[in-house]
């Protein structure tokens, strides 16, 4: 049996001198496996056809490097015993708080709540780290599916990132308010969509003696250094950009991704994983940005992958991570509200189950149906002024003449090593208003292979001959494939999807019966199948 794994911050925020963040010995970490459970947990299927997916909570297995010795183990201590269906039980609906505004009472309230979760005893799943280890689990492919024990479960890259999320803060800010005995206290947000926001919070650098800090963090990204909300590693070697430039391409970046790339539910949520299935059917656009992008922009660049915040797999190390996800959270409740967009209908997506440890320290099954109403979560949020709606981008040209270039066929597969710069067929042009009502035109980016251990990151572009004098603000530029490291080596087959509605008519190029698209490596190995245009009916 390995060890559980240990958050490899400790030792490396002792050596700096700085603040030990959650020193644990390491004996407490040999825990007992143990007590499994007595009651299987396969799901009982109604409809023969139905697919939703639930973990098999009884099987979590430690990920390992395939040949190689590393080992890592974030399955929780088998604490509780049956485990009970989710019944949402508030009966009134706090709002959660931008991070930036806390008062002081605020901090030092949250920060006591992580004080008390650090110093839970480590074989109880509401210790802090054990939390940290729920998200890592759930990441590093830990559980088997229910009924496919040969099937993973990711919940990244897929349509279960925001609800997942969603639930797994849920649970965090119910223990909190347990350990705090204070029914309103919610969890603060890092509103880094906003000019006002866009720097890391005062609450989690600037008291290194509380609890929130955390010493893996990026020394070069405290304020003033505003957020790049598209960061990539490559990032550090470019010349800063101006702050205020710098601004103006988050918004761009925020209006990209919550409008002009999120028109139907699939393009917000992301694809289909039902029971059976590969993990990783693709990323939904804030997934990949600006969640990647935040993430990576505020690790340590000292340490391997950026930890904490740059790896899922330590991600929730550090408290700041609940803040951001707090603004992913947000983001689905302004799709929502503000921007009328629909959640998925699909019964698979809505019987799918997971399960996480509630402040009694039990295990309860969550059905994602369980997650679309966040006041019967007991949580609300502002309606803050959403600055980015003014930043829509703006075409570089438009009704270019294409440039003579190769046809998909003639180049994928490939490696993409270079830049590469394809004519795409569409098989309809000139569609009808109803037409496009009906079906968003997508670019899909078929069979991105890579190894979940790696940062990977491209850039796509459609009819621009010329990226270096495009970028976030303009039309030209779709949007990137972005993969966060998850913990250790996974092969994964993906695919990418952008919309193309706005998008063609804006640049003039809907009567034409090819685009240009040119995809730009950032950072990692890909190999890409092939680039194929099609139409996603998911609104209906
Ligand atoms: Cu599960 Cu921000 O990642």
């Amino acid at each position: 049996m390995a060890d559980q794994h240990l958050p490899p911050g400790d030792a490396a925020c002792s050596q700096n001198g700085k603040t030990l963040v959650g020193k644990i010995e390491r004996r407490n970490l040999l825990l007992g496996m143990g007590g499994l459970y007595g009651a299987t947990t396969l799901a009982t299927n109604p409809l023969a056809l139905a697919k939703p997916i639930s973990p098999d909570f009884s099987e979590c297995t430690t990920a390992k490097e395939p040949g190689g010795s590393t080992t890592i183990n974030c399955c929780p201590p088998r604490s509780g015993t049956e485990i009970t269906d989710f019944v949402a039980s508030a009966t009134q609906a706090y709002e959660r708080k931008p991070a930036h505004d806390a008062s002081e009472t605020y901090i030092q309230q949250y920060s006591k709540a992580i004080t008390k979760m650090k110093s839970l005893n480590l074989t109880d799943p509401r210790n802090f780290y054990q939390q940290a280890n729920v998200h890592c689990v759930y990441c590093d492919e830990g559980y088997p599916q229910s009924g496919y024990p040969s099937q993973k479960i990711d919940v990244h890259n897929c349509w279960f990132f925001f609800p997942w999320h969603r639930m797994y803060l849920y649970f965090f800010e119910r223990i909190c308010k347990n350990l705090l005995d204070d029914d309103t206290f919610t969890l603060p947000f890092w509103q880094w969509d906003d000019p006002s926001g866009m720097v890391m919070p005062g609450l989690m650098y600037n008291d290194t003696t509380l609890s929130l800090y955390d010493c893996l963090r990026d020394p070069n990204h405290l304020p003033p250094t505003v957020i790049d909300l598209a960061f990539s590693r490559k990032d550090r070697m470019k010349p800063p950009i101006a702050p205020n430039i710098q601004v103006n391409y988050n918004l761009s970046t925020m209006y990209t991704q919550m409008i002009t790339q999120s028109p139907t539910p699939q393009k917000f949520f992301g694809k289909p994983l039902r029971a059976g299935d590969e993990p990783d059917p693709g990323e939904g656009s804030i997934e990949s940005m600006p969640h990647n992008g935040v993430h990576l922009w505020t690790g340590n660049p000292a340490q391997p992958n950026r930890e904490d915040m740059g790896a899922l797999y330590s991600g929730g190390r550090d408290p700041i991570f609940y803040a951001h996800h707090g603004n992913i959270d947000r983001m689905w409740y302004i799709y929502n509200n503000v921007l009328k967009g629909k959640n998925i209908t699909d019964g698979d997506w809505l019987n799918s189950s997971f399960i996480f440890y509630n402040e009694e320290a039990k295990p309860v099954r969550v059905k994602i149906q369980d997650s679309l109403d966040i006041t019967t979560l007991g949580y609300t949020y502002p309606d803050l002024t959403l600055e980015w709606k003014k930043y829509k981008p703006n075409p570089r040209r438009k009704g270019i003449a294409l440039p003579p270039s190769p046809k998909v066929g003639d180049v994928f597969p490939t490696p993409l090593s270079k830049t590469i710069s394809v004519l795409v067929d569409r098989p309809k042009k000139s569609r009808s208003k109803k037409e496009k009502d009906e079906a968003e035109e997508t670019l899909e980016i078929q069979g991105i292979k890579f190894n979940k251990r790696e940062f990977v990151k491209f850039d796509v572009y459609v009819n621009e001959d010329d990226p270096s004098l495009s970028g976030p603000d303009k039309t030209e530029f779709l949007g990137s494939f972005i993969n966060l490291v998850h913990g250790h080596s996974m092969n994964a087959t993906t695919n990418k999807e952008f919309a193309l509605n706005k998008v063609l008519e804006e640049l003039g190029a809907d009567d034409s019966g090819k685009i240009l698209v040119t995809l730009v490596p950032q950072s990692g190995d890909v190999t890409i199948t092939g680039i194929q245009i099609s139409y996603d009916t998911s609104k209906f």
